[in-house]
Order: C-alpha cells, then sequence, then structure tokens
C-alpha cells in the first residue's frame, strides 16, 4: 500500500499505537535528541514533538511538529514500505529478479503484463504540488526546528533530508540522504562522502567549473524518504525503487528555481546550489558509529528557496550509538538488497549485519561451499560490491550457520579457523566514518573464512565430525518426551 504522504502514515502509526505525540514543550537544542535517543534505545514508538522550541521561530510563520523514529522498528519499517514483514518485500524483489525466461503463450503474456506494471511504476511528473503550497519569504533555515543532537556537534544538523542531483552529462537523477549542517539562514554544509553519487556529480560539476543545482526534500511516503538511503547502483533512479515498493509511481513536480524534480507529497524543499570548488568546515557530528565524526571540509548549499505545504511537519532522525533508528533502514537494506547480491554471488545464502558493527564494521555470511578457497572468493566479491566495499571484517560459514544468530556463528567460527590460515587481510576504501583507519579514506580489512574445511584446505589431517544424536534414538525420545514431563 502506498501512503499518500507522510501523514497519512502517522496516521496508520497512531491508529496501531506506535506514536506518541508531546505536547510538553521541549527544544530542539539537545533536548528532543535526549528524549529520542532514550525511546529508541528502548525499542519504542514514534515520536510526534507538538510544541517545540529552541529556534528562531517566526512570529506569523509555520510552528511545525517535529516527527522522530518513524523508522525505528522491524514492524514500523515494514510499514513504510507499504509491507507487515520486510521479508515479503524482499520476496517481491526475489520474484522479479528470479523468472525464468517465458516458455509458452500464456507465461509470456503473464510476463508481458508484469512488465507492463513495471512500467507504470515509473516516476511520474505533475504540474503542481503541496510541497509548493507556500513561499517562505526569504529562506531562513533558521526558522526551522533543525536539531542539535549531541553536545560536541558543530551545529544544527538536517538529519533525515533527501538530496536531489542530476549526472551533469546524461542528466540521470540521484537522490541520496546525507546530512547538512546549517551555518545560518540560507547556507548549509553539503556532507556527501567522496564516494557517493551526489560527490561523483557534483566532482563532474567541478572538472567543468558549473554551479550544481541541489534539491533536497522533507518528508513524504517514507517509502520515497527510505529510496534515498538505499545503496542504489549509480544510474538506477531511487524514486523508480519508491515507485516500485510503494506499487504506485511516485509523483513528482518541477523545482520552481532549478531544473530538478522533487517528490510532490514532500513537507518541504529546499532548492538552491553548490557551487564548485568552495568548501566550508563541517562538523563534528556525532554520527552512527557511537562517536563523533571529526570536523572537515565539505561543498557548500546555498539556499535559493523553501517551499513547503501550508502546516508542514519536519521529519528528523538523531544517530549514535547502536541500536538507533537509521538501524532499522540499514536492516531494510540488507534484506532488499540479499536478492541483489545473490545475482553477482549466488553462493551466499543468508547474510547479517549485526547493528552493533554499525553496518560497515562487519559481515557475516553463509555460502554453499562448492570448492576449496571458495570463502576468500566470496569476501573479494563482497569487497567489490557497492557500499559493501566499505565492510571492515567479513565472517563467512557454512550454510548450515544461523547468520543471524551470532551466538552459534561465534562457536562455528571459533572451533573452525587457524588464524594464520584463515584470517585474510585486504586494502582498499573504508567509510568516511572509520576513525580507526590509519588514513582517512583507505584501510586494511580482514576476512575471515569460518567454513568447515576441507581435504585441500587441510594438509592431511582430517575435519571431524559435528556431534548429532542417533535420529532413531531421537525419534523414540521425541514421542517419550511429552510423558516424561520434562517440559
Ligand atoms: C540517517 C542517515 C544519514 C546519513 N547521512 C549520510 C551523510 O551525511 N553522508 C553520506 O555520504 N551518507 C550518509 N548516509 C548514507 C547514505 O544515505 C547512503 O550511503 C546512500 O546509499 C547514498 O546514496 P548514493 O549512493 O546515491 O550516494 C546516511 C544514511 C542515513 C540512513
Amino acid at each position: 500500500m502506498a501512503y499518500a504522504d507522510l501523514r497519512e502514515f502517522i496516521e496508520r502509526l497512531d491508529d496501531a499505537g506506535e506514536l506518541r505525540r508531546i505536547s510538553a514543550e521541549v527544544s530542539c537544542e539537545l533536548e528532543l535528541a535526549e528524549i529520542a535517543t532514550r525511546v529508541m534505545h528502548n525499542g519504542g514508538p514514534a515520536l510526534l514533538f507538538e510544541n517545540v522550541t529552541g529556534y528562531e521561530r517566526a512570529p506569523t510563520g509555520p510552528a511545525p511538529p517535529v516527527l522522530i523514529n518513524h523508522f525505528g522498528s522491524p514492524g514500523r519499517m515494514a510499514w513504510a514500505l507499504g509491507a507487515d514483514d520486510i521479508e515479503d518485500v524482499a520476496a517481491r524483489i526475489s520474484e522479479l529478479l528470479e523468472r525464468d525466461p517465458p516458455q509458452g503463450l500464456g507465461e509470456k503474456l503473464r510476463l508481458g503484463g508484469q512488465l507492463l506494471r513495471l512500467a507504470s511504476w515509473m516516476p511520474k511528473t505533475v504540474s503542481s504540488a503541496p510541497c509548493q503550497e507556500v513561499v517562505q519569504d526569504p529562506p531562513d533555515l533558521r526558522r526551522w526546528p533543525v536539531l542539535k543532537c549531541w553536545p560536541a556537534d558543530g551545529g544544527r544538523f538536517l538529519t533525515l533530508p533527501m538530496v536531489f542531483t542530476k549526472h551533469p552529462e546524461t542528466g540521470r537523477r540521484n537522490v541520496g540522504m546525507y546530512r547538512l549542517q546549517v551555518y545560518d539562514g540560507q547556507t548549509t554544509g553539503m556532507h556527501w562522502h567522496r564516494h557517493k553519487v551526489g560527490a561523483m556529480h557534483y566532482a563532474l560539476h567541478e572538472r567543468s567549473g558549473t554551479r550544481m543545482p541541489v534539491a533536497v526534500a522533507l518528508g513524504g511516503d517514507p517509502a520515497i524518504t527510505y529510496a534515498a538511503t538505499a545503496p542504489m547502483p549509480e544510474d538506477l533512479d531511487e524514486m523508480m525503487l519508491a515507485s516500485f515498493l510503494r506499487r504506485k509511481p511516485v509523483e513528482l513536480v518541477k523545482c520552481t528555481t532549478c531544473d530538478l524534480e522533487v517528490p510532490a507529497d514532500a513537507e518541504i524543499v529546499i532548492e538552491g546550489h553548490v557551487e564548485p570548488h568552495e568548501r566550508r568546515t563541517e562538523g563534528p557530528f556525532g554520527d552512527h558509529t557511537g562517536y563523533y565524526s571529526a570536523a572537515d571540509e565539505y561543498p557548500v548549499f546555498h539556499v535559493t528557496r523553501i517551499t513547503h505545504r501550508r502546516d508542514p511537519i519536519y521529519p528528523a532522525t538523531v544517530v549514535g550509538p547502536p541500536p538507533m533508528e537509521d538501524c532499522y533502514m540499514a536492516k531494510a537494506t540488507e534484506r532488499l538488497f540479499l536478492p541483489l547480491l545473490r545475482l553477482v554471488l549466488p553462493e551466499i545464502v543468508d547474510m547479517n549485519l549485526p547493528v552493533v558493527g554499525v553496518f560497515h564494521n562487519l559481515a557475516i555470511v553463509s555460502i554453499r561451499k562448492s570448492y576449496p578457497g571458495h570463502a576468500r572468493k566470496v569476501m573479494n566479491g563482497l569487497w567489490g560490491a557497492g557500499q559493501l566495499m566499505f565492510t571492515k571484517v567479513i565472517v563467512v560459514v557454512d550454510e548450515d550457520v544461523d547468520v543471524q544468530n551470532t551466538e552459534e556463528v561465534a562457536w562455528r567460527a571459533l572451533n573452525a579457523i587457524d588464524p594464520r590460515r584463515d584470517v585474510v587481510f585486504a586494502e582498499g576504501p573504508v567509510d568516511a566514518l572509520d576513525h580507526a583507519a590509519s588514513d582517512p579514506f583507505v584501510g586494511s580489512k580482514m576476512g575471515i573464512d569460518a567454513t568447515d574445511k576441507w581435504p585441500e584446505e587441510m594438509k592431511g589431517r582430517e575435519w571431524p565430525g559435528q556431534i548429532h544424536g542417533d535420529p532413531a534414538v531421537r525419534e523414540r525420545i521425541d514421542a517419550l518426551w511429552e510423558r516424561l514431563g520434562l517440559g
């Protein structure tokens, strides 16, 4: 089911008892984040702060409520994508990818129907939109309840923005979520890491010395917001992904001051540009690693116009020591991108990016091992697959290990490794937030081959059998069990 906008999703959360309205006066400077962090750490509900202070609110302008933690549980994350269980969405993706070539006429027609439906999920452009009901004149970011999240943060940050850019040559759209530090009413930092697509578009503009149009949207159907965080291949449009997820085209409207389109149902849209070769200190920022990311030089976003709904809602999140709201978004990505990963690494059975590994630090994968050295091939494949290139530690286990059960993984892995033989070190790009790497953007990675070793991998020693009870005895005891009264 697609939501018409963010407020329809809020209604759904409210009806399900998954939303708390907070009428007490709460400052967007640290207080709101403190409350939200406590709630996120306890697996609590979405929060709608209705009386937010701590910013230069305009006497006659909007006083937006702040929505936070609406993605913050497995259930709410699935609902955000129009499903009850994220695995149902993953199954839709698998079905799309796993189709054998159609055989008879009936099957061809059915496939044709599916392709038509896919085509009907292409985003479409509309001429007027709720997100452009009001123009804030002059545009002034200080009039919005932008959060300062942690005490040593360099300032206030927009934390849930969808950043729209275009490839300057192909015109292909990209949407990424990159935080924006508010410097004053009309400028922010643009924190796209150098590996991200927004930064690549910017690099092309810098090469040609041209100004880069950028539009930032806040709110809308939560599937659209999620899509901005998804690690889509460079030339694939996140708005197509969003349309697929919501089974309905995303409606886009042209910006009023630049040649970009943004979701018509958004709450707030910030239009502007980034100048080539301009940098300003951004950060520090309490990040999703649980540490502050250091202040650094980043491009500057110049705001030319802000449009919004008549009664806008300001969506935000707080990142910090896990588990926080973004963990559920990342877990959704783990599930939804597994079928795509299997296209290049079909031997992968399951994958777990544990929340405590803050996603780039640890991946545990189970594989159908078919030859000696297979685990190493999988590690190299993962380090070559999109944003998984950042993964610092990869643990590869056999298909019978449940990677979602980290106790089981530890038991099997620790029994299966000879550290000198089974630990592999590699070099490569690291996440911009990896503060432990000796260099800011390159560092080492570790792969652990924790699969059972095959004779070719063991230099003549035999691998022992795992302990399992005798099947016939187990069956007899199963039949007897109830009568033993042992629970
Ligand atoms: C809440 C949240 C905040 C994020 N902030 C940033 C950020 O400031 N900079 C960045 O490069 N990536 C950030 N990310 C990750 C990117 O959104 C993600 O890598 C996305 O796939 C990038 O899109 P792209 O591949 O189109 O560049 C954030 C993700 C989330 C969920």
